[in-house]
Protein backbone atom coordinates (compact mmCIF):
# COMPACT_ATOMS: atom_id res chain seq x y z
CA UNK A 1 0.00 0.00 0.00
CA UNK A 2 1.32 3.55 -0.56
CA UNK A 3 0.77 6.38 1.51
CA UNK A 4 0.12 9.68 0.05
CA UNK A 5 0.92 12.94 2.24
CA UNK A 6 -1.16 15.55 1.45
CA UNK A 7 -1.61 19.24 2.84
CA UNK A 8 -0.59 23.43 2.32
CA UNK A 9 3.09 24.44 2.27
CA UNK A 10 4.63 23.98 5.45
CA UNK A 11 2.83 21.26 6.67
CA UNK A 12 5.70 19.41 7.14
CA UNK A 13 5.10 16.53 4.58
CA UNK A 14 8.61 16.08 2.72
CA UNK A 15 9.75 16.22 6.54
CA UNK A 16 7.11 13.59 7.89
CA UNK A 17 7.20 11.62 4.84
CA UNK A 18 10.89 10.89 4.81
CA UNK A 19 10.76 10.01 8.63
CA UNK A 20 7.40 7.76 7.71
CA UNK A 21 9.17 5.89 5.10
CA UNK A 22 12.26 5.19 6.91
CA UNK A 23 10.08 3.60 9.99
CA UNK A 24 8.05 1.33 7.97
CA UNK A 25 11.09 0.61 5.62
CA UNK A 26 9.64 2.12 2.28
CA UNK A 27 10.34 4.08 -0.23
CA UNK A 28 9.52 7.81 -0.22
CA UNK A 29 8.51 9.91 -2.75
CA UNK A 30 8.12 13.60 -3.12
CA UNK A 31 7.08 14.82 -6.17
CA UNK A 32 8.11 18.39 -5.89
CA UNK A 33 11.67 16.74 -6.32
CA UNK A 34 10.91 14.80 -9.33
CA UNK A 35 9.40 17.75 -10.99
CA UNK A 36 12.66 19.73 -10.45
CA UNK A 37 14.47 16.70 -11.59
CA UNK A 38 12.48 15.72 -14.20
CA UNK A 39 12.88 19.54 -15.74
CA UNK A 40 16.35 20.33 -14.46
CA UNK A 41 14.96 23.37 -12.68
CA UNK A 42 13.30 24.20 -9.58
CA UNK A 43 9.51 24.74 -8.51
CA UNK A 44 10.69 28.65 -8.64
CA UNK A 45 11.77 28.83 -12.24
CA UNK A 46 9.23 26.28 -13.73
CA UNK A 47 6.50 28.64 -12.35
CA UNK A 48 8.27 31.99 -13.41
CA UNK A 49 9.28 30.53 -16.80
CA UNK A 50 6.16 28.03 -17.54
CA UNK A 51 3.76 29.41 -15.29
CA UNK A 52 1.80 27.72 -13.06
CA UNK A 53 -0.68 26.10 -15.14
CA UNK A 54 2.52 23.72 -17.03
CA UNK A 55 3.88 23.17 -12.99
CA UNK A 56 -0.10 21.30 -12.73
CA UNK A 57 -0.57 19.68 -15.80
CA UNK A 58 3.32 18.30 -14.73
CA UNK A 59 1.58 17.11 -11.88
CA UNK A 60 -0.71 15.48 -13.64
CA UNK A 61 0.92 13.67 -16.18
CA UNK A 62 3.92 12.59 -13.00
CA UNK A 63 0.42 11.12 -11.58
CA UNK A 64 -0.51 9.32 -14.37
CA UNK A 65 2.89 7.88 -15.37
CA UNK A 66 5.04 7.40 -12.36
CA UNK A 67 3.06 7.27 -9.37
CA UNK A 68 0.56 4.87 -10.42
CA UNK A 69 3.00 2.01 -11.01
CA UNK A 70 4.65 2.60 -7.20
CA UNK A 71 3.78 0.52 -4.39
CA UNK A 72 4.88 0.37 -1.05
CA UNK A 73 5.99 3.83 -1.18
CA UNK A 74 5.51 7.03 0.94
CA UNK A 75 4.35 9.72 -1.37
CA UNK A 76 4.86 13.97 -0.37
CA UNK A 77 2.71 15.97 -2.65
CA UNK A 78 3.00 19.39 -3.73
CA UNK A 79 0.62 21.16 -1.74
CA UNK A 80 -1.91 22.29 -4.89
CA UNK A 81 -1.88 18.69 -6.50
CA UNK A 82 -4.78 17.25 -4.88
CA UNK A 83 -6.66 20.65 -5.88
CA UNK A 84 -6.66 20.71 -9.42
CA UNK A 85 -8.83 18.87 -11.61
CA UNK A 86 -9.91 15.40 -10.67
CA UNK A 87 -6.38 14.46 -8.92
CA UNK A 88 -7.90 13.46 -5.89
CA UNK A 89 -9.70 10.51 -7.42
CA UNK A 90 -6.30 9.66 -9.19
CA UNK A 91 -4.19 10.06 -5.97
CA UNK A 92 -6.91 8.20 -3.94
CA UNK A 93 -6.56 4.98 -6.88
CA UNK A 94 -2.62 4.80 -6.05
CA UNK A 95 -3.01 4.79 -2.16
CA UNK A 96 -4.38 5.84 1.55
CA UNK A 97 -4.54 9.56 1.09
CA UNK A 98 -3.60 11.46 4.85
CA UNK A 99 -4.08 15.14 5.41
CA UNK A 100 -1.60 16.69 7.66
CA UNK A 101 -3.55 19.48 8.98
CA UNK A 102 -2.37 22.52 10.18
CA UNK A 103 -3.03 26.05 11.86
CA UNK A 104 -2.03 29.06 9.18
CA UNK A 105 -1.02 30.53 12.39
CA UNK A 106 1.39 27.64 13.28
CA UNK A 107 2.33 27.37 9.44
CA UNK A 108 3.25 30.53 9.03
CA UNK A 109 6.33 30.80 11.52
CA UNK A 110 7.54 27.29 10.20
CA UNK A 111 7.45 28.08 6.67
CA UNK A 112 10.25 28.87 4.23
CA UNK A 113 9.17 30.95 1.83
CA UNK A 114 12.36 30.01 -0.73
CA UNK A 115 11.85 28.29 -3.49
CA UNK A 116 7.65 28.48 -2.88
CA UNK A 117 6.46 30.92 -5.54
CA UNK A 118 2.93 30.88 -4.09
CA UNK A 119 4.15 31.75 -0.62
CA UNK A 120 5.83 35.13 -1.68
CA UNK A 121 2.69 37.13 -0.03
CA UNK A 122 1.24 36.28 3.65
CA UNK A 123 -2.14 37.14 2.60
CA UNK A 124 -2.54 35.67 -0.56
CA UNK A 125 -1.20 32.35 0.83
CA UNK A 126 -4.14 32.80 3.47
CA UNK A 127 -6.91 32.88 1.15
CA UNK A 128 -5.43 30.33 -1.04
CA UNK A 129 -5.23 28.05 2.79
CA UNK A 130 -9.06 28.77 3.10
CA UNK A 131 -9.91 27.94 -0.25
CA UNK A 132 -8.06 24.95 -0.22
CA UNK A 133 -9.40 23.42 3.45
CA UNK A 134 -12.58 21.57 1.86
CA UNK A 135 -10.60 19.72 -1.15
CA UNK A 136 -7.62 18.33 1.72
CA UNK A 137 -11.03 17.34 3.75
CA UNK A 138 -12.09 14.37 1.30
CA UNK A 139 -8.68 13.05 2.49
CA UNK A 140 -9.25 9.43 3.63
CA UNK A 141 -7.60 10.52 7.19
CA UNK A 142 -6.84 13.65 8.90
CA UNK A 143 -3.85 14.09 11.31
CA UNK A 144 -3.43 16.98 13.35
CA UNK A 145 0.22 18.26 11.70
CA UNK A 146 0.73 21.28 14.59
CA UNK A 147 2.21 19.81 17.16
CA UNK A 148 4.94 17.48 17.94
CA UNK A 149 6.92 15.84 14.78
CA UNK A 150 7.14 11.97 16.61
CA UNK A 151 2.96 12.52 17.53
CA UNK A 152 2.35 13.29 13.89
CA UNK A 153 4.79 10.31 12.54
CA UNK A 154 3.27 7.72 15.14
CA UNK A 155 0.06 8.34 13.95
CA UNK A 156 0.63 8.10 10.53
CA UNK A 157 2.04 4.56 10.99
CA UNK A 158 -0.89 3.39 13.24
CA UNK A 159 -2.92 4.05 10.14
CA UNK A 160 -0.03 1.94 8.01
CA UNK A 161 -1.47 -0.77 9.63
CA UNK A 162 -5.51 -0.02 8.52
CA UNK A 163 -6.65 -2.11 5.16
C1 LIG B 1 2.50 24.48 -4.12
C2 LIG B 1 3.21 23.84 -3.13
C3 LIG B 1 4.63 23.50 -3.28
C4 LIG B 1 4.98 23.31 -4.74
C5 LIG B 1 4.59 24.52 -5.52
C6 LIG B 1 3.09 24.81 -5.43
C7 LIG B 1 1.08 24.82 -3.89
O1 LIG B 1 4.92 22.30 -2.57
O2 LIG B 1 4.36 22.19 -5.27
O3 LIG B 1 5.33 25.61 -5.03
O4 LIG B 1 0.36 25.09 -4.85
O5 LIG B 1 0.64 24.76 -2.72
P1 LIG B 1 5.00 22.18 -0.94
O6 LIG B 1 3.59 21.99 -0.47
O7 LIG B 1 5.83 20.98 -0.73
O8 LIG B 1 5.63 23.43 -0.45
Amino acid sequence: MNIILIGFMGSGKTTVGRMVAEKLCMDFIDTDQLIEKKCNKTIFDIFEEKGENFFREKERYLIKKTLKKKINCVISTGGGMPCYKDNMKQLKSIGKIVYLKIDFDILKKRISARNRPLFQDIEKAEQLFNKRKTCYENADEVINSGGDLENTISQIIKLADLP
